[in-house]
């Protein structure tokens, strides 16, 4: 009975040790995870997964890789997207999202800070502040448009706002502006004195309005500069939002389905 269990326990640590091994050859091995081992690239490679491999410099709240993957995924199968990045720094994000978009996008990534020219991204970096119109739009004539922002720069909302208004109305049509860090919002430092409405976060509760552009007749909301019927969505998560462009042309103009009966007020 003894020798029984013995061999039972011996077994049970050969199959641990050989998970062990297989899982460090796995992590160790792993550099190169968006391809696979037959040199295929491997579609199920998450941001979650590449966020948590990036050791050299990438500083974001947890959640965030979760959203990203949320987001980003659409937008894998894209050929030429081109994705901007405000806010460089250790490089870490631009890393990332080359890795993400399988090395096939053109991702530019831009900065106050010259040091970032010396950072291996493998990305296009450039130098210069989000809150520089002309800089911003020759970025964008550079990369030949843009599918998806990423607003990570100086986090102050003003910041924000300024680089929102010129760089929404660049996007693509079904293309994505994303701010991160919007605890901001609530740091007197940053610019954010909750409840006022200069924070970014209080500026995109009221760009909700512009979703339901089409049937707004009372006067425009002076604070307000967008004036886009082609904001489709605001996706607002702990500490960031997603707003996505969708060009509406026709699409609210006709309604498909049964019409209310003759009489009737339609639904009480
Ligand atoms: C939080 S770090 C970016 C981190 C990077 N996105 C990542 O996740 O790996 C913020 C960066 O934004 C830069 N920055 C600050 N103000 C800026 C501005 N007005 N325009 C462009 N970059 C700015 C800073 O120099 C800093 O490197």
């Amino acid at each position: 009975m003894q020798k029984i269990i013995n061999n039972y326990a011996v077994n049970q640590l050969r199959k641990l040790r050989r998970l062990i091994f297989s899982k460090s050859i796995f992590v160790h091995a792993n550099a190169n995870s968006w391809i696979n081992k037959t040199g295929k690239i491997d579609e199920s490679t998450t941001y979650s997964g590449l966020f948590s491999e990036e050791s050299e410099g990438c500083l974001k709240w947890n959640h965030f890789s979760t959203i990203y993957d949320e987001l980003l995924g659409q937008y894998r199968s894209k050929i030429n997207l081109k994705v901007l990045e405000i806010g460089v720094q250790y490089g870490g994000s631009q890393r990332i999202l080359r890795k993400y978009f399988h090395n096939s996008a053109t991702i530019t990534g831009i900065d106050i800070d010259d040091n970032c020219l010396n950072i291996d991204t493998g990305t296009n970096l450039r130098i210069g502040s989000s809150r520089d119109e002309n800089f911003l739009k020759s970025i964008v004539e550079e990369m030949g448009g843009i599918d998806i922002v990423v607003d990570d720069g100086s986090h102050r909302s003003s910041d924000q706002k300024i680089s929102f208004e010129i760089l929404f109305p660049l996007l693509s049509n079904n293309g994505l502006y994303i701010v991160e860090d919007l605890e901001h919002s609530y740091f007197w430092q940053s610019g954010g004195v909750p409840y006022l409405p200069n924070t970014f976060w209080n500026y995109a509760k009221r760009t909700t309005e512009l979703l339901n552009n089409t049937f707004r007749i009372y006067p425009k909301l002076g604070t307000l500069k967008l004036e886009h019927s082609d904001l489709f969505s605001i996706k607002f998560y702990p500490q960031l939002i997603a707003f996505q462009k969708l060009t509406r042309n026709n699409l609210f103009v006709s309604k498909v389905g049964h019409q209310y009966p003759e009489g009737s007020n339609g639904p009480q």
